[in-house]
């Protein structure tokens, strides 16, 4: 049945697959799989036999399941390159403004950690380039098949299968237009980066994120690699997964070692955050708000799209399918937020990490009380971090939290997340919307 599904997926974007195919090296069943749906670029020596067709087809479906339609990386560098037992591989699975900065932070500051903030955003610039804020979920979808491919390819440190997707293409493994590259310590640092050799300098260029970009000059990315390798584990942040039945080919996957810790946060919190920072894509909202209007042509969307993710996801790794066994934990930010210690120390728990006292220094810094104007500015969300967690319930009037909380029902029920029948009680802060759940990964 899934398999039907993403077929059509693929037939419907096939011109994605040949943007994914120009990027990567051919491989003869992908070829195939452009014969598959008439789309074999012209110009190559393709057979498309229906030999080559019935193979590509039954290797599509079976051998590497329909899940791995794009993926062919599994083939193309050896796996072995490091005791997969000792490594763990971490994917933060979240969404826009629901607080992954400050999750990826948790592992960031870990010294054994090599953290990546958000590799993907270039898989979706070279497929997807003028549907950065895509909601169409067949869009989407398309281009996981390529984002995986990718993760793997990172989780075993092959960082230049990266390369392919940065524009300009990078010459000599070498480049300055890495995504945020300033979020990842790792690349901040010696041997990664030189600049930061005095201890004075280092502590500026991990303070701030332009300082790293200025200061350390290009990114060697086999540098990277190196260091990549060199370190126990390795996490990963990303908002542009949809749900975590998209991850089950990685998580079933034994070489990998892969835990997902699934954030999520109230959409009321999420919807009142990204009206704030995304100004233009939220421009109606903000309008609704200012006008106590709602406007006709209101792209419901944005909000839909997140809770159905959400309760997808949550309803899938609430179910304990046994393949999310010891594989999945769920955190809401409020949780976080509230107890960020605590929090942690489950995290890590969970994760089998020794929790290093780099992280819970960053964490005392950087939750409530710290003076240091540099992490106020990018940590607002976790300064005074209880308060800052429920602020939505005074950005945003009170007809947006109803249409907002009825459209996301179901999956406010699920993370025990209130609902509002009053304006008075949307306002009185003094009162929690949060209920008291845990939500226990299982093993
Ligand atoms: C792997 O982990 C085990 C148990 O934690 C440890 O005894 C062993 O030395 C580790 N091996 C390597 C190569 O780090
Ligand atoms: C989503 O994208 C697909 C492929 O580009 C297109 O066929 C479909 O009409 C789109 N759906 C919506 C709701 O825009
Ligand atoms: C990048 O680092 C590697 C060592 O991993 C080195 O051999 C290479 O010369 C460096 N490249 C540049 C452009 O500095
Ligand atoms: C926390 O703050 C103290 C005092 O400002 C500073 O010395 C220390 O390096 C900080 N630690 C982290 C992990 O940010
Ligand atoms: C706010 O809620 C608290 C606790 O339920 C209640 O005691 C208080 O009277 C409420 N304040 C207002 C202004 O309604």
């Amino acid at each position: 049945m899934q398999c039907s599904w993403k077929f059509m997926v693929l037939l419907a974007v096939a011109s994605i697959a040949i943007q994914y195919t120009a990027i990567r090296t051919f491989s003869t069943s992908r070829l195939g799989l452009l014969c598959l749906v008439g789309l074999a670029p012209t110009g190559h020596a393709v057979n498309c036999s229906p030999k080559d067709l019935a193979q590509v087809t039954s290797e599509t479906l079976e051998g590497y399941g329909c899940d791995d339609i794009f993926s062919h990386t599994s083939s193309s560098f050896p796996l072995h390159t490091f005791d997969a037992k000792n490594r763990t591989h971490i994917l933060i699975l979240a969404t826009t403004r629901s607080g992954s900065s400050f999750v990826g932070q948790l592992f960031n500051q870990h010294p054994e950690v090599f953290y990546l903030f958000e590799p993907l955003y270039h898989v979706q610039l070279a497929l997807l380039p003028r549907l950065t804020q895509s909601r169409n979920l067949t869009e989407r979808r398309a281009m996981l098949g390529a984002a995986k491919d990718l993760l793997r390819s990172l989780y075993h440190c092959h960082l230049n299968s990266l390369e392919s997707y940065i524009q300009p293409r990078p010459a000599k493994h070498s480049t300055d237009k890495l995504f945020r590259r300033g979020a990842s310590r790792s690349l901040c640092s010696p041997p990664v980066c030189e600049a930061s050799l005095d201890p004075k300098e280092q502590s500026l260029v991990l303070a701030d994120e332009g300082e790293c970009v200025r200061k350390c000059g290009p990114l060697n990315v086999s540098l990277a690699a190196d260091v990549c390798r060199a370190k126990r584990h390795a996490a990963i942040k990303t908002v542009r997964i949809p749900q975590i039945t998209d991850l089950r080919a990685l998580i079933e996957d034994p070489r990998l070692n892969l835990k997902v810790v699934q954030l999520v946060r109230d959409p009321r919190g999420i919807l009142a955050s990204r009206i704030e920072t995304f100004r233009d894509t939220y421009r109606l909202w903000r309008l609704w708000r200012a006008t106590g209007r709602r406007p006709h042509n209101l792209d419901l969307g944005q909000i839909n799209t997140v809770c159905e993710d959400f309760l997808r996801s949550v309803s899938t790794g609430l179910a304990r399918p046994p393949w999310l066994k010891g594989r999945y934990m769920l955190l809401r930010y409020e949780d976080l937020a509230r107890f960020p210690l605590e929090k942690t120390r489950e995290l890590y728990s969970f994760l089998g990490l020794v929790l290093d006292h780099s992280v819970e220094d960053w964490i005392i810094n950087n939750t409530r009380g710290s003076s240091d104007p540099s992490s106020r500015q990018k940590f607002t969300t976790a300064r005074d971090s209880a308060a800052n967690a429920e602020n939505w319930r005074v950005k945003l009037s009170f007809d947006m939290v109803v249409y907002t909380q009825t459209a996301c029902q179901p999956l406010l029920g699920l993370l025990g997340y209130k609902t509002v029948f009053h304006p008075r009680e949307l306002r009185n802060l003094s009162q929690s919307l949060v209920e008291d759940r845990r939500f226990l990964p299982f093993h």
